[in-house]
């Protein structure tokens, strides 16, 4: 497994040009909010001084939501023990659950995050209407060729 670091205050310029490479812009849009690197707290998975993996996070209330998840390498247990992190982080800040937005082209989130306890609690039905009007870098078709459209929230109860 790989080191896991919380990300700091110094690591807010790498994680702008993570959040470019992986999602075309320095800022994560979800259901119409914009989240900024500042803003967030996070995990990173290191390889040396590399960054293998990370996930973002914010909490509101007893909320705890996932602003973005990578695995730069696949299949290795990275997204798991990330998730992980981030359950055991919300828990023992007392949050009541942990949710997160992807998107209906990602297939292999919406398998990723099902198998590992999250939920389906909301459909946002053409919301990428809006959040390209935030961030038009979005393209039209997503992953699997799929039409890059709607919203899906997934949660899990702690
Ligand atoms: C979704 C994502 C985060 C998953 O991360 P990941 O690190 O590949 O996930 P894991 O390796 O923990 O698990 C994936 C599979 O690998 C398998 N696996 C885990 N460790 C393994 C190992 N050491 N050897 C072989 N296989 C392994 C798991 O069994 C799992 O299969 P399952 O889902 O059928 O149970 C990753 O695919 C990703 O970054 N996608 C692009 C960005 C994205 O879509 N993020 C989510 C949007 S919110």
């Amino acid at each position: 497994m790989p080191a896991i670091h919380r990300l700091t205050a110094a690591d807010v310029p790498r994680l702008r040009q993570f959040w470019r490479d992986r999602w075309d812009a320095e800022f994560v849009v979800a259901h119409e909010t914009v989240f900024h690197p500042e803003n967030v707290s996070g995990f990173i998975a290191l390889d040396g001084n590399e960054w293998i993996g990370l996930v973002a996070y914010s909490f509101s209330d007893t909320d705890c939501e996932i602003v973005s998840l990578d695995a730069l390498r696949e299949n290795e247990g990275i997204g798991t023990t990330l998730i992980e992190k981030v359950i055991e982080e919300a828990k023992a800040n007392q949050c009541r659950r942990v949710h997160l937005t992807t998107t209906n082209d990602n297939l292999r989130a919406l398998g990723f995050y099902q198998k590992r306890g999250f939920q389906l609690c909301a459909l946002r039905v053409n919301a990428m209407e809006e959040t390209r009007k935030l961030k038009p870098e979005i393209p039209l078709i997503g992953e699997n060729g799929i039409p890059l459209r709607d919203e899906i929230e997934l949660e899990m109860m702690l």
